[in-house]
């Protein structure tokens, strides 16, 4: 029987497939039955650095915007703070699978004290989802990327545990930024998060969120970049993330390098036979490839150079648009 158990940021997981961080790990019986099915880890649902931060200052400077102080004063009274540390410990108490906690960040300030809370609060690791959409004209894309690496750097020095960087598909050099978040201080990325999604209302004509659920086209990026990253910063550990939801979006990442997959969406819709039935697919394609453990594939489809990779992906994008006369 094939050995599906792996390894993560030097955590042991029973298996690759961790549950991604959403409003689903909220609920300890749901963890519980995700766990039983073969979830190999657990990310919380995110802390805002807003709350954190606004728990340690005053809400009067919020003032000049009044929706948005009324919401972050709403959001912090629903979501203790406090709470979130207490949450991490009963969770380290009950579960038997590694508890990773998640801070949605914009930049390095002082809500990265706090995170030593979290370590002493007993987290295996932490997550951080860094999402920030520049709008200013004049801004420099360099200082958006050192603003990833000062966090990453900031969070390094005060604590041991292994941090993973939640990305965006949205950077223009992805591997570079891996390589500088790794020289910061990071031990794995989660390719990818999901930012909001913006939608228009026809009927209202106004603007309106967008499905909170992802798509089965939006595994081709995570796998794409998986493969691109695991080979040109093999130092960095890989959590795929977006779009698995079955045995073959697991296996695909695995060869691709992941050491880890998330699954979300699928959580949502299937509940812990998601987990429980890619978990036996995998071991079945395993068995039938002759793989005893997952070491032994997991990255086997990453080895190209970079240049390889180039002129592999260049020459597909010629043969596939190149001989259509209509296009
Ligand atoms: C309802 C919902 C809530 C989410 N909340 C968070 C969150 O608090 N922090 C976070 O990093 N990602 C959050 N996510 C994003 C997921 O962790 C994941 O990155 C994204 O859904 C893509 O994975 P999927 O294709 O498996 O859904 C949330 C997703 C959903 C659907």
């Amino acid at each position: 029987m094939a050995d599906i158990s792996t390894s993560f940021v030097g955590l042991h997981l029973q298996s690759p497939i961790i549950i991604g961080s959403s409003g689903l790990t909220r609920n300890l019986d749901k963890v519980k039955a995700f766990a039983n099915a073969g979830a190999g880890a657990v990310i919380l649902k995110s802390l805002f650095e807003e709350q954190i931060e606004a728990e340690a200052q005053s809400m009067e400077q919020h003032n000049d915007y009044t929706e948005a102080s009324e919401y972050i004063a709403h959001y912090v009274r629903a979501e203790e703070v406090g709470r979130y540390l207490e949450q991490i410990s009963h969770y380290k108490r009950e579960l038997n699978i590694p508890v990773i906690a998640s801070i949605n960040c914009l930049r390095a300030d002082s809500w990265v004290d706090f995170a030593t809370r979290i370590q002493e609060a007993g987290a295996d690791a932490l997550e951080v989802n860094i999402m920030r959409l520049e709008t200013d004209l004049y801004f420099d894309p360099l200082a958006s990327e050192q603003n990833y690496c000062d966090i990453v750097k900031s969070l390094r020095s005060k604590l041991s545990i292994p941090i993973i960087v939640k990305l965006s598909r949205y950077h223009t050099a992805l591997p570079a930024l891996v390589d500088k978040l790794r020289a910061s201080g990071a031990n794995a990325v989660t390719l990818f998060n999901r930012s909001y999604q913006s939608d228009i209302d026809l009927n209202t004509e106004e603007f309106r969120s967008g499905d909170v659920f992802t798509h089965v086209g939006d595994f081709t990026d995570t796998l794409r970049f998986t493969a691109l990253v695991s080979s040109l910063v093999p130092q960095v550990e890989i959590s795929s993330s977006t779009g698995i939801y079955t045995w073959q979006e697991v296996t695909k990442s695995l060869l691709a390098g992941a050491s880890s997959v998330q699954m979300c969406t699928a959580l949502y819709k299937e509940g812990p036979s998601a987990i429980s039935n890619a978990l036996v697919a995998l071991g079945m394609w395993m068995d039938k490839r002759g793989y005893r453990s997952v070491d032994e594939f997991r990255a086997r489809l990453n080895g190209s150079t970079p240049e390889d990779v180039n002129v592999f992906e260049r020459i597909q994008f010629m043969k596939y648009f190149g001989g259509r006369g209509d296009s």
